[in-house]
């Protein structure tokens, strides 16, 4: 049932700190300083001789596919290439030996990334699936797989399935680091932040109510432009379907430098733009990016850390959230961008859980 809440998607916002518990239960190795993982059904020799890896899926699970390429390549130093499904299937692109294909989808009935998988093994490559429903037809497909054990997503609109997906990723990339470079130290490091994290998207939960107002001030615009720069591309996209899927508004995510070679012709006083712009190494560069959209009018929401100093001399409206380390900040960052797209869709009285032409799982092609 609802639990009290008003829908699916706002529940399955909320359960984000448990279903992140549940990812990572039992996948903390503190004594060899690494993840584990039960389904992998490939040998240390087999997963130490990968040298590349594809991850594919379609929507939100491609977008979760991004922040894994981010992931895999700083911590791991894998080679890491992002496939649509749909176009992986048909496109016939050399695969080099020893690449690893992860089908990345919460319902596991993806048709065009199932046919995908399907296809790179079919070519003799190792396939493994990043997982919600156990026993679906993907997980069931591929050589052997991780779960998120999310619990059921029943809102169309993928949430806590989408930041599992990150951590899932997050903990694979600290495993592939640790059979390579990565030290002991280095391992550790990256559990600690980890195991912070259920605790910091429950912080993010509590700019509910601020998040509520900036809702109102902003439900009636036509377009919404998203901004964020490396680990924060990704959210930039996610934050952007959310709202499109759910409240029928255009909006479009974009690499926040990306703005300057044409995106920026479409600001004016009537298309807010929403920046992610936590503490990090490209904070200034988004912080410029901010000045440009101000300059021309256009209304900017900034997602920052708690205690950032800067960003209300430019923002219009700032959502504060818990500092976390730059690798698992797409986890933190989205999930006022969740609730944004909620409570804009509820304003604009839509059917959250159910938004028009969509449909939970797509089975067809
Ligand atoms: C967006 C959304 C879709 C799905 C996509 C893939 O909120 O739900 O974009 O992410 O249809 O679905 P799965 O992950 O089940 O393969």
């Amino acid at each position: 049932g609802l639990d009290g809440f008003d829908h699916y998607m706002l529940k399955e916002i909320y359960e984000q700190p448990e279903s992140l518990r549940n990812a990572m239960r039992g996948r903390l190795d503190d004594q060899n300083a690494t993840a584990v993982f039960g389904g992998l059904n490939l040998t240390p020799q087999q997963l130490r001789s990968v040298e590349r890896i594809i991850l594919t899926g379609c929507g939100t699970s491609w977008h979760s596919a991004l922040v894994g390429e981010y992931l895999i390549e700083e911590l791991a130093r894998i080679p890491v290439s992002v496939e649509y499904a749909s176009e992986l299937r048909y496109r016939n692109p050399p695969i080099e030996n020893n690449t690893l294909v992860f089908g990345i989808t919460q319902s596991g009935e993806t048709a065009d990334t199932l046919a995908a998988l399907n296809e790179t093994k079919r070519k003799g490559h190792r396939t493994l699936a990043i997982c919600n429903v156990v026993a679906s037809s993907i997980a069931q497909a591929a050589d052997g797989g991780v779960y998120l054990h999310a619990g059921p997503e029943i809102g169309v609109a993928s949430t806590k399935a989408y930041t599992s997906q990150c951590c899932v990723l997050a903990m694979l990339a600290l495993y592939f680091g640790r059979m390579r470079h990565l030290s002991f130290e280095g391992g550790q490091r990256l559990i600690e932040e980890l195991r912070l994290l259920p605790n910091a998207v429950q912080q993010a939960l509590t700019c509910n109510e601020q998040v509520k107002d900036v809702a109102k001030k902003y439900a009636s615009a036509n377009n919404v432009l998203y901004l964020g720069r490396q680990y924060n591309f990704p959210t930039a996209l996610e934050g952007a379907l959310k709202l499109k899927e759910i409240s029928y508004i255009h909006a479009e995510g974009y690499p926040a430098a990306e703005m300057k070679h044409g995106p920026i012709a479409l600001v004016d006083d009537a298309t807010p733009s929403v920046f992610i712009v936590p503490a990090g190494g490209t904070y200034d560069k988004v912080m410029a990016n901010m000045e440009e959209v101000k300059a021309r009018g256009g209304p900017v929401i900034a997602i920052a850390s708690e205690d950032d100093p800067h960003v209300h001399q430019i923002a219009d409206d700032v959502i504060h959230v818990p500092q976390v380390q730059q690798f698992l900040q797409p986890i933190v960052t989205v999930v006022p961008l969740q609730l944004l797209s909620y409570h804009i869709a509820l304003i604009r009285g839509c059917d959250v859980d159910k938004p028009r032409n969509l449909a939970k799982s797509v089975t067809v092609e």
